[in-house]
């Protein structure tokens, strides 16, 4: 007999894209950054003393939030540390959405919605994007019909890495009557020339929350950091009713506080991987591949015609080179690739030219 929740024995679990730490492998499959953690972020590891760890940390992660604020030019108020994105995400649905309410994403999108949706019995409403992955023009419209409580946008977007403006952002803010959660994990790789800061809207909005990451700009996916920002209304009860009672540990909160505030370092390494990213989607555009500009740290690559992107996933597997393959609607012909070190998006361009050129 099981014992589970009826909707936990009929949901599958989030697959995680697979993790290796040979060093032998390129690993361009789970947008991980591909530079080291400031050495800001080192420095402050190896002075940690372990006499500190007899104690539980700060509830709220104290020290980050202040850095947090300070970056964002916002108050402590205006911000939940949580351990990593997923965590806020899964308390975004247990603050706001009552089970049964229906939760709004589009399609494609980060599977992890899904799951957490499912744990927590909300029905998801999925909204297709257009041919060019744009929203549908009755988007708003949609969330409206699916009486959505909830509709959660990734911005720039996954897999495709395509950015929708703040003005978008705020149109479908002023118009759905529930609550906007983007999640902007990918948004330290936007071009500074396209001026996209929504932090604004979410502090002026009493129904947009910001979800931010440490894992993909700040180069420390292994440590689990991540956060909220929104209007002190929204922020409080994850604050201080959802939230576990010390969600984020000591170590984390150290190096999550160092990191934030090595800004012209994190700077540095955005813009190496816009670069990065714009001759990568050039030379996959020279060897056949059709390439969605990207705004994020990884490209959605289409294979030339006549080619099968499940077998190049595999082939490249075998060199030692991982991308990501999704067994999915619209997504069977293509490959999603983080950016690289130079050095790594060589090797992987060299696999492809004995197959393309
Ligand atoms: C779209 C999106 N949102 C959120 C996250 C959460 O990242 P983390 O939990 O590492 O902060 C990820 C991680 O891959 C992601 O791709």
């Amino acid at each position: 007999m099981s014992f589970q929740r009826r909707n936990i024995a009929a949901m599958d679990g989030y697959v995680p894209g697979e993790q290796v730490n040979s060093a032998d492998v390129t690993k361009l499959n789970t947008n991980e950054n591909p530079y080291p953690p400031s050495p800001k972020v080192a420095a402050t590891l190896k002075e940690i003393d372990s006499a500190f760890l007899r104690r539980y940390p700060s509830p709220t992660a104290e020290t980050f939030r202040e850095a947090a604020a300070q970056c964002h030019d916002i108050s402590v108020d205006n911000i939940v540390p949580t351990n990593g994105g997923d965590e806020l995400l899964r308390l975004v649905l247990t603050t706001f959405a009552e089970p049964g309410e229906s939760v709004a994403v589009t399609r494609p999108t980060y599977s992890l919605y899904r799951v957490l949706t499912e744990i927590q019995a909300n029905p998801l409403h999925e909204i297709a994007l257009d041919d060019t992955w744009d929203l549908p023009e009755n988007f708003v419209q949609q969330l409206m019909d699916a009486e959505a409580k909830l509709c959660i946008l990734v911005n720039p977007h996954a897999p495709t890495g395509k950015l929708l403006s703040v003005a978008t952002l705020s149109e479908i803010a002023s118009n759905f009557n529930g609550l906007l959660l983007v999640d902007e994990a990918y948004v330290d790789f936007v071009d500074p020339a396209r001026e996209y800061d929504s932090v604004p809207l979410a502090i002026e909005r009493d129904n947009v929350l910001l979800l931010r990451t440490l894992s993909k700009g700040y180069s420390l996916a292994g440590l689990r950091f991540g956060y909220g920002i929104g209007s002190a209304e929204l922020i409080h009860p994850i604050l201080y009713k959802t939230r576990d009672s010390y969600n984020t540990d000591y170590i984390a909160q150290q190096l999550a506080a160092a990191a934030i505030q090595s800004r012209e370092y994190a700077e540095n390494i955005w813009e190496k991987v816009r670069e990065a990213r714009e001759k990568l989607a050039e030379a996959l555009r020279q060897l056949g591949f059709s390439v969605t500009p990207s705004q994020a740290n990884f490209l959605l690559a289409t294979l030339p015609d006549g080619h099968n992107a499940e077998l190049l996933y595999q082939q490249l597997k075998s060199e030692n080179i991982l991308v990501r393959f999704f067994d999915q609607e619209r997504l069977q012909d293509k490959l999603r690739i983080s950016v690289g070190t130079p050095g790594e998006n060589a090797s992987l361009l060299a696999a492809l030219k004995s197959r393309f050129a």
